[in-house]
């Protein structure tokens, strides 16, 4: 598929985004650990937390998919699943890998794990290290760092007191996952914090873990029962639409139901920070998780510095804010970033390789990137097999003199399948081809 985006028209009006991502695999994932019944509305409509749902089915798990983005799961309780008669298929998913590797840590058999071309490029051994540490019999391609994972479980989780070298949060949800099945106490330390979904979640289900500063403690082998879940719309999708109505000038627009995890919601703070009017309007909870309506409003920018210990809370949003600074006055330095060299591609070299073509006065740096605002200029770009890279260039295209073209967008569906319709359901000229 192909996106054709035709610039300046200017986006009027209210919409949703998807369910939050990270938060609908975490609800999945400890909805199957827990006994009885889980109930999801929202559920995200990417294809990533689809790739785990599938994965659960395969491990024994009841899941009824009903309309609206409703989901049931019948729990199997902490260590109930079953062995898999097929290679489990994480698609272009590292969540669901890393995250499922943790859950498959507490049972007793063995599974394969795989997924595509991308994902079989990107690091595993982050999470290999801890679980095996756990007592998982672990084995991976080229020296036990890449995909395809064989993993045989136990029932005899050792627990584990693990600082992360990096701040991840998919590590730090793998030793959490299989720490619920671990006789006592696991502690994980993060020297940066990263996403707490999983930790608000566990807690949501009654899971007995602690935060006390940079040091979270879960007792293990402890039940929990299931629960109704709300999932909010998902920030790092509203980024985009964020910085749409930030950047064509006259618009104005309200997204509704956002999460605004204060881990998530750098993009908010590095937009502010570069000029942009954000109001961030009637703040609720849902299951734990803080959720908002968003008013944006159209503004110049400025360029910014973007690094630690912000970059961990901006960290998808890097590709949608490298069009920000694009379009802004002066320059953007974005450091502390080498993380996005094994995102679903190298996403500065991505970044860089694309916005150049587009007119854009860009360098790549190790980690990170130094961009000078200007005018951009439509350009025929890939995206290189990256969801968030298509929907960037998508915004790109939206402030450029002449006409866009993504090619390889089918990613969109990665996370957000309707990007384009609610794009121009607000105003936007973006038109998909096959
Ligand atoms: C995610 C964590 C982040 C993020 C990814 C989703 C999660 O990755 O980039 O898109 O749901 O836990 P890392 O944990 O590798 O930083």
């Amino acid at each position: 598929m192909i996106l054709c985006v035709t610039p300046d028209k200017k986006l009027n009006g209210s919409c949703c985004v998807p369910g939050d991502k990270s938060i609908s695999h975490r609800a999945a994932l400890i909805g199957s650990m827990a006994e009885g019944k889980t109930v999801i509305h929202n559920f995200s409509k990417g294809a990533d937390c689809w790739r785990t749902l599938q994965c659960l089915e395969a491990l024994g798990v009841e899941i009824q998919q009903q309309e609206n983005g409703k989901i049931c799961i019948l729990g199997r309780g902490l260590n109930g699943f079953c062995e898999p008669d097929d290679l489990l298929d994480a698609g272009n998913s590292g969540t669901t890998m890393r995250l499922l590797l943790g859950l498959l840590t507490g049972q007793d058999f063995f599974s394969i794990i795989t997924g595509d071309p991308s994902l079989r490029r990107r690091p595993m051994g982050r999470v290999i290290d801890p679980l095996v540490k756990m007592g998982a019999d672990i084995r991976a391609r080229c020296d036990n760092t890449l995909p395809p994972i064989c993993i045989r479980g136990t029932n005899n989780v050792h627990t584990v007191e693990y600082t992360l070298p990096i701040p991840s949060a998919q590590v730090k949800s793998a030793i959490l996952l299989a720490g619920m099945n671990g006789k006592g106490q696991t502690t994980v330390i993060q020297k940066l914090p990263s996403r707490d979904h999983t930790e608000r979640m566990l807690q949501y289900f009654g899971a007995p873990l602690t935060i006390k500063g940079n040091v979270i403690c879960l007792q293990g082998r402890r039940p929990i029962n299931g629960q109704l879940i709300q999932i909010p719309g998902d920030i790092s999708s509203a980024a985009f639409i964020m910085a749409a109505a930030v950047l064509v000038p006259g618009s104005e627009v309200l997204i509704r139901d956002v999460g605004i995890n204060p881990t998530r919601t750098g993009i908010l703070d590095v937009l502010k920070l570069m000029g942009a009017e954000i109001d961030v309007l009637e703040q609720r909870s849902w299951n734990g998780e803080p959720v908002a309506d968003l008013m944006i409003r159209s503004a110049q920018l400025k360029g910014a510095e973007i690094k630690d210990p912000l970059l961990p809370r901006v960290l998808d949003e890097i590709p949608v804010l490298a069009v920000a600074a694009a379009a802004a006055e002066g320059e953007t330095v974005i450091s502390d970033a080498a993380e996005l060299r094994v995102k679903e591609t190298d996403r500065l070299k991505a970044v860089a390789s694309e916005l150049r073509k587009m007119n854009v006065e860009i360098k790549e740096k190790p980690d990170g990137l130094i961009i000078r605002g200007g005018q951009l200029r439509g350009a025929r770009v890939k995206s290189w097999g990256d969801h968030r890279m298509a929907m960037a260039l998508a915004v790109a295209g939206l402030i450029a003199d002449g006409e866009t073209i993504i090619e390889d967008a089918g990613c969109i569906d990665i996370s957000f399948p309707d990007f384009p319709d609610v794009m121009n359901a607000l105003g936007a000229g973006i038109r998909a081809e096959n």
